[in-house]
C-alpha cells in the first residue's frame, strides 16, 4: 500500500508537477491578492488596514526596491509602473549588490524588499542596512510571519498560497499585481486621483480573463515547444514594462531546462546579442500595440533578427499583423491596460519553459543546483 505516492500525487492536484499546478493557480492567486483590497463602490484600492496609510507615507520622495531572482524582476516591473504613474524616482537593485555598496537612502526613502519566502539572506541583510540608514521599510512577501515580513514596518502579503516548485511562477504574478494595486493606491493617497471605473472593472475581470488565456495558450505553447526544445541558446527581447518580462522568461528557461537563455532590452540587442543570431538561435520577442510601449521600435528589432535568419517566436497583442508576417511562431496576448501586460505576457513564457524542460527530461520541480529559498550567502 503506497501511501507516500498517493499523497504526493494528491498534493499536485492531478498535475504532473507543482510548477504546472502553480502556473494554473495564477488566476485564483491574483484573485486572492485583490481580496479585501478593492472598494468597488468608490473605485478605490485600500491598504490602510495593513498599515500603509497617509501617515506612513508622509515625506516619502523616492523608492528603493531590493530583491533576488524572480522577485527582482517584479521589482523592475514596479519601477516602470511607479515612475510612470506617480512621477517619483525608483531605484531597483539586486540584494547581494545593494548590501555591499553604499546605497544612498534616508528617511525620505521607502525601502521595499520583495521576497516570496521572506527568508532570503541577502534581501534580509539589505533590509537591515536600509533600516540602519533610516529609511522607512515595506515588504512584499508571500510567506506569512517570515523574517522579512516581521522585520519591516509594513508588509503587504501576496496571498499566492504555498509555492513548492523551485522556479517561481504564481509568486511573481501576485508580486506584480500587488505593485499595481500599490501604485493605484498611492495615486489616490498622494494626488487624490482615482483610477477610471473601466480600469477597475478590468482589474476585477483579470482572474477570469487570465484563466481563459492560460487554457487557450497552453496547447499552442506545447506545439511550439516540440519544435524548439533542442535549441542550445535562446534570446528574449522586450521593451519598457515587457523588458523585465523578457528577463523573467529567459530566467525560467535556463533554470529548469538548462538552455542558455538571455533576456535583453530590445534596443540594446545591437550592442552585443545580435552577434549570436543565426538559424539555430530562436529569439522570443515581446511587443504590445496601443499601450505606449514603442511597438514600432520592437518591430524593427524583430526585422533585424529576421534579416539575419534568426527564428522568431513573437508574443504580441491581438491583431498585430506586422509581427505575424515575420514570425516563425506567433502567440496572441489579449489587448489590455498597460499595467496588466506583465501578467499576461509572463504566463506563456512560464509554460514554454515548463514544456521544454519536460521534453528534455529535466526534473522541473527540483532543478539541479538550485534551492527554493537561499537562506545562506
Ligand atoms: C531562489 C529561488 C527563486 C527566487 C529567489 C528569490 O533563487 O529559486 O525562485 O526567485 O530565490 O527568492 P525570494 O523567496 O526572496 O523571493
Amino acid at each position: 500500500y503506497h501511501v507516500t505516492w498517493d499523497i504526493a500525487s494528491a498534493e499536485k492536484g492531478g498535475f504532473d508537477h507543482f510548477m504546472l499546478k502553480e502556473i494554473y493557480e495564477q488566476p485564483e492567486a491574483i484573485k486572492n491578492t485583490m481580496l479585501g483590497r478593492i472598494d468597488l463602490d468608490k473605485n478605490q484600492i485600500d491598504f490602510s488596514q495593513e498599515g500603509l496609510d497617509q501617515k506612513f507615507l508622509e515625506g516619502i520622495q523616492r523608492f528603493y526596491i531590493v530583491a533576488c531572482g524572480t522577485s527582482y524582476h517584479a521589482g523592475l516591473v514596479a519601477k516602470y509602473l511607479i515612475e510612470r504613474e506617480l512621477g517619483l524616482p525608483v531605484e531597483v537593485d539586486i540584494a547581494s549588490e545593494f548590501r555591499y555598496r553604499n546605497p544612498i537612502l534616508d528617511e525620505k526613502t521607502l525601502f521595499i524588499g520583495i521576497s516570496q519566502s521572506g527568508e532570503t539572506a541577502d534581501t534580509l541583510a539589505s533590509l537591515r542596512l536600509a533600516k540602519e540608514k533610516g529609511a522607512k521599510t515595506l515588504s512584499i512577501c508571500n510567506v506569512v510571519g517570515s523574517t522579512i515580513a516581521r522585520e519591516t514596518e509594513v508588509v503587504l502579503y501576496t496571498k499566492a498560497g504555498p509555492e513548492i516548485s523551485v522556479a517561481s511562477t504564481k509568486a511573481f504574478s501576485t508580486q506584480v499585481l500587488t505593485f499595481v494595486l500599490f501604485t493605484f493606491y498611492l495615486k489616490q493617497l498622494l494626488f487624490g486621483e482615482n483610477e477610471k471605473k473601466q480600469k477597475i472593472e478590468a482589474l476585477i475581470k483579470l482572474p477570469s480573463q487570465l484563466k481563459i488565456f492560460i487554457e487557450k495558450v497552453h496547447s499552442k505553447v506545447k506545439t511550439l515547444a516540440q519544435k524548439w526544445y533542442q535549441a542550445q541558446n535562446a534570446l528574449y527581447l522586450g521593451r519598457n514594462i515587457l523588458y523585465p518580462i523578457a528577463l523573467e522568461g529567459a530566467l525560467k528557461l535556463k533554470e529548469i531546462s538548462y538552455i542558455h537563455a538571455e533576456g535583453y532590452a530590445a534596443g540594446e540587442m545591437k550592442h552585443g546579442p545580435i552577434a549570436l543570431i543565426e538559424e539555430k538561435v530562436p529569439t522570443v520577442i515581446l511587443a504590445a500595440k496601443e499601450t505606449g510601449i514603442v511597438y514600432e521600435k520592437t518591430l524593427s528589432n524583430a526585422e533585424e533578427v529576421r534579416s539575419r535568419r534568426g527564428p522568431i517566436i513573437s508574443l504580441v497583442t491581438e491583431g498585430a499583423k506586422e509581427f505575424q508576417k515575420i514570425s516563425d511562431e506567433y502567440i496572441e496576448v489579449p489587448l489590455t491596460f498597460y499595467e496588466f501586460l506583465p501578467i499576461f505576457y509572463v504566463v506563456p513564457l512560464q509554460l514554454l519553459a515548463y514544456e521544454i524542460a519536460t521534453l528534455r527530461g529535466c526534473d522541473v520541480d527540483k532543478p539541479r543546483n538550485l534551492a527554493k529559498s537561499v537562506t545562506v550567502e
